[in-house]
């Protein structure tokens, strides 16, 4: 795929699809719950077929309609054993998520993925899992995983990783294991379980301070369904908000996207950088924040954000390193070390290639370094992308502003955002 350069900035209002970690809850919490589930808006991509996948072969009905997903759950150990592997695909909340449920039911199952997901650490979920008594092998902590799923023992987990897949994972074995199970997390991180779990009338407490939470859950009370309508993914909309701010004559609003304050730390960053963004009409929507995202062609200056940011934006670093590279005094994004472990080692691929397109970019010690400069040349067109989505959407929105530069595999965006073209080029971007 090439992205070029775009001249009279993007305007309108792109179609962003659902959010990708509320899209997998909203598969998987419904399959253990009683009762009939309708799920609008659900993210159609391959990461959540998977997910789909995965449950209709252990027995749960699940119809598909136009834009909305019908799913019948019929309780805690409805779930039977699958007759083949479960294939994730390239989801590490599949992966993650499902390690967890699978371990607390009574019988086995193989989780497998693809060459990315396989190279994933998978020690981070079984490990603590393990603290419950979990029987799960690895393949030196790597997929496949053989999960000799049984009944758990409830048990105290501090979670040191900065992990909402570790944290929910934890929590869905809780689900269906005996006893009050506490799961302290020292890093907050995205919370999209604990709301679901909340509204679906799990025996849940939770309770948290500026950076620590303590999560108490009663296992064994049976789940009741709850219709969900899935808002659109901020993780995607970031694609459209840095295009339009790093392009001149843009003015874009992005509609319904959750703004959930464990994950808004792109909104953050961009405001400190001096982004023109308004958030209109703030509602709530499934017990999730909501609102219309309206951003103008900005002016950027540079910025130090501090590892504690992570968190919020764990998956937002490869396009704010976009709009770093367009702002007007340099940046530093300190305290990366997870972004080596997402689908791809992202730190150093964001580094390679803002470099291959001429920008002035280093890594110590896990901090990204940049200096951005006015008249980029490129060096090298060709952006490694490693199978993994976000890079290849973020350096498209590079292509357009600086103008022709090829991405070897655009076949990765399909696991968030299969539409993400057509509607980039909707809205005034080239990409061919
Ligand atoms: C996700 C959590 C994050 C994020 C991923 C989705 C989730 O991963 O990077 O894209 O849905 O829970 P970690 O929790 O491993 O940081």
């Amino acid at each position: 795929m090439i992205s070029n350069k775009i001249l009279n900035g993007l305007n309108g209002s792109p179609t962003i699809p659902g959010d990708k970690s509320i899209s997998h809850r909203s598969i998987i919490i419904p399959s253990i719950s009683n009762g009939i589930c309708e799920v609008d808006n659900c993210l159609e991509s391959d990461d959540v077929t998977h997910t789909i996948n995965a449950f209709t072969a252990m027995g749960v009905k699940i119809e598909k309609q136009k834009n909305k997903i019908t799913i019948y759950g019929k309780g805690l150990n409805s779930l039977q054993k699958p007759d083949n592997n479960i294939y994730l695909g390239n989801s590490g909340t599949g992966a993650r998520l499902l390690t967890g449920l699978l371990s607390s039911q009574e019988f086995e199952t193989t989780l497998i993925g693809d060459k990315s997901l396989s190279s994933r650490p998978m020690n981070r979920i079984v490990n603590p899992l393990k603290k419950m008594n979990a029987e799960i092998e690895t393949k030196k902590g790597r997929m496949p995983l053989l999960i000799k799923g049984k009944k758990l023992s409830s048990a105290s987990i501090e979670i040191d990783i900065p992990s909402a897949q570790i944290k929910s994972g934890i929590l869905l074995a809780a689900l269906n294991t005996k006893g009050t199970t506490n799961v302290t997390e020292n890093n907050i991180t995205r919370d999209h379980t604990e709301i679901m779990l909340q509204a679906f009338g799990a025996d849940i407490l939770v309770e948290s301070n500026d950076n620590k939470k303590l999560i108490k859950i009663n296992g064994g009370k049976e789940l009741k369904s709850q219709n969900i309508n899935v808002p659109s993914d901020l993780s995607s909309s970031s694609f459209f908000i840095v295009a339009a701010l790093i392009n001149e004559k843009s003015h874009i609003i992005v509609e319904n996207v959750n703004i959930n304050p464990t994950r808004n730390g792109i909104l953050i960053a961009l405001k400190k950088m001096g982004a023109r963004i308004s958030l209109l009409n703030k509602r709530i929507l499934n017990n999730e924040e909501v609102c219309d995202i309206e951003v103008f062609s900005s002016e950027l200056k540079g910025c130090d954000l501090d590892s504690s940011l992570a968190k919020l934006m764990i998956d937002e670093y490869p396009i704010l390193s976009i709009a770093a590279s367009f702002a007007n005094s340099p940046s530093v994004f300190r305290g990366l070390s997870e972004l080596r472990v997402k689908e791809s080692d992202r730190l150093e691929l964001i580094n390679l290639n803002l470099k291959r397109c001429g920008v002035n970019c280093k890594i110590i010690n896990d901090d990204l370094y940049i200096y951005p400069n006015s008249d980029y040349k490129i060096n090298n067109n060709l952006i490694r992308t490693d199978f993994d989505h976000r890079i290849a959407m973020a350096f498209s929105v590079m292509g357009s502003k600086i103008g022709k530069i090829k991405i070897d595999d655009s076949n990765s965006i399909k696991t968030s955002f299969p539409k993400f073209i057509d509607e980039f080029n909707q809205v005034g971007g080239l990409i061919s």
